[in-house]
């Protein structure tokens, strides 16, 4: 199989680091984007349809990173695209919003088990962010507990203190448990009688360099009874699992009533908006909260979301996403074992994380990758993949075949493996 070559890539990257900070920032650049070897991959897309992109070396990669989980139906999905358009032709950022607003949220509380009302805005981090102030503003008090090594967005108090930029009164009002430590939320709420606003989570662990870990069976239902007794609002981060495992949301996949729901990845297809549902208890202190955006209101992503929406419920996306995802890490977990290789699967199938478990360091888990991605199937080291809508099972066989070359390629590297 030949492996890929990247020259128009580092002329491009050369212009960049000239004029933009870090070259490409954040979690598509190279650095922060889990893309380890750097050499390995492309940096800049020039075209995408469906479950694959373009360099601008020409280079096809199928995309198991899928823009970071917002590709949820294909790139460049026509039904998607068509909502688009038309609502382009109408209007987009208004003085006076859209009715497509209220379309979305109604189909949003429609859609969303817990959900009485919804708010819009871009970023995730947007409404992490707001579903605490909310809290803070229901309760009056002070304090967050939040599962270390969650990832929340890059809001101030969402950081780390030590990060460049952050300071102890950021953070200074969170609380660090550990992820299924149920006593340890219990022990916070009992040492910060009446402080406590809000517990704010993923709905399962998906940490990068780590294996992702479901709940622990009664953790939520655990939580959730803890959060009603002590008047703590309970905030899921559905941001990334949002609608690749259940429409109607990542709390009642696992059986329990969230007060408050962040989605954004999975919404729109790329479109930007994100979403906070609420329950109505929370109505009023969510309208008491000042916050709004210049683009946050913008019809375009509204109808985006609605056509996005619309199309995953008609073709349950979330299951078939599911489905396709335990074929493609069934089989890949199988071809390594076959050269000797032991894949560890973990986290939900239509969002895997994945880990050669050989040797400890990942530098083999590494190894792999790039020689997957030099072959053309996308896949970041240590960040959980995605699947999407667009992806077949013709791609599952594809990525199986080049899965199957990498692996032989990495053993040729190491005889010791025997
Ligand atoms: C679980 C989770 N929460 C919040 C965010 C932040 O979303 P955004 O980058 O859109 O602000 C992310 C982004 O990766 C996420 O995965």
């Amino acid at each position: 199989m030949e492996t890929y070559s990247y020259n128009k890539r580092d002329e491009y990257f050369k212009r960049a680091v000239k004029v933009i900070p870090g070259g490409i920032y954040g979690h598509l650049g190279p650095a922060s984007g889990c893309y380890i070897p750097a050499n390995a991959y492309p940096f800049f897309s020039e075209r995408a349809k469906g479950a694959y992109f373009w360099d601008v070396d020409g280079n096809r990669f199928i995309d198991y990173m899928c823009a970071y989980g917002p590709n949820v139906l294909g790139y460049n999905d026509e039904e998607v695209d068509a909502a688009v358009e038309k609502q382009m032709k109408e209007g987009n950022c208004v003085t006076a919003p859209s009715t497509k607003m209220i379309d979305l949220a109604e189909l949003m509380v429609d859609t969303v088990a817990m959900a009485d009302w919804a708010f819009f805005a871009k970023n995730g981090g947007d409404v992490t962010s707001f579903a605490v102030m909310i809290a803070k503003a229901a309760t009056g008090r002070k304090k967050t507990i939040m599962v270390k090594g969650g990832y929340h967005g890059v809001a101030p108090w969402t950081q780390k203190l030590g990060y460049p930029g952050i300071i102890d009164e950021d953070v200074s009002n969170n609380i660090y448990v550990e992820w299924n430590k149920f006593e340890q939320i219990e022990r916070a709420v009992a040492e910060n009688p009446g402080q406590i606003a809000c517990f704010i989570a993923t709905p399962y662990h998906h940490p990068i360099f780590t294996d992702n870990a479901m709940p622990e069976k009664d953790y939520w239902q655990k939580v959730r009874k803890l959060c009603t007794d002590k008047g703590i609002v309970l905030a899921i981060d559905d941001v990334r699992c949002g609608f690749r495992l259940d429409m109607a949301g990542s709390d009642h996949y696992f059986g329990f009533k969230a007060d408050l729901m962040c989605f954004c990845k999975a919404l729109a297809n790329g479109w930007n908006v994100s979403a906070l549902c609420g329950i109505d208890a929370l109505k009023d202190a969510a309208s008491s909260v000042m916050y709004t955006g210049s683009y946050w209101l913008s019809a375009v992503p509204f109808a985006a979301a609605i056509a996005c929406l619309t199309k995953l419920k008609k073709i349950n996306g979330p299951e078939y996403m599911l489905n396709l995802g335990k074929k493609l890490t069934d089989g890949l977990r199988d071809i390594g074992k076959s050269h000797g290789f032991d894949l560890v699967i973990s986290g939900a199938p239509s969002l895997w994380y994945m880990r050669i478990a050989n040797d400890d360091s990942l530098m083999l888990h590494q190894e792999w990758v790039a020689e997957c991605v030099r072959r053309g199937a996308f896949f970041a080291n240590h960040h959980n993949l995605f699947i999407n809508c667009a992806m077949t099972e013709e791609d599952i066989k594809y990525t199986h075949g080049i899965a199957d070359d990498a692996f032989k390629a990495v053993k040729k590297r190491h005889p010791e493996l025997g």
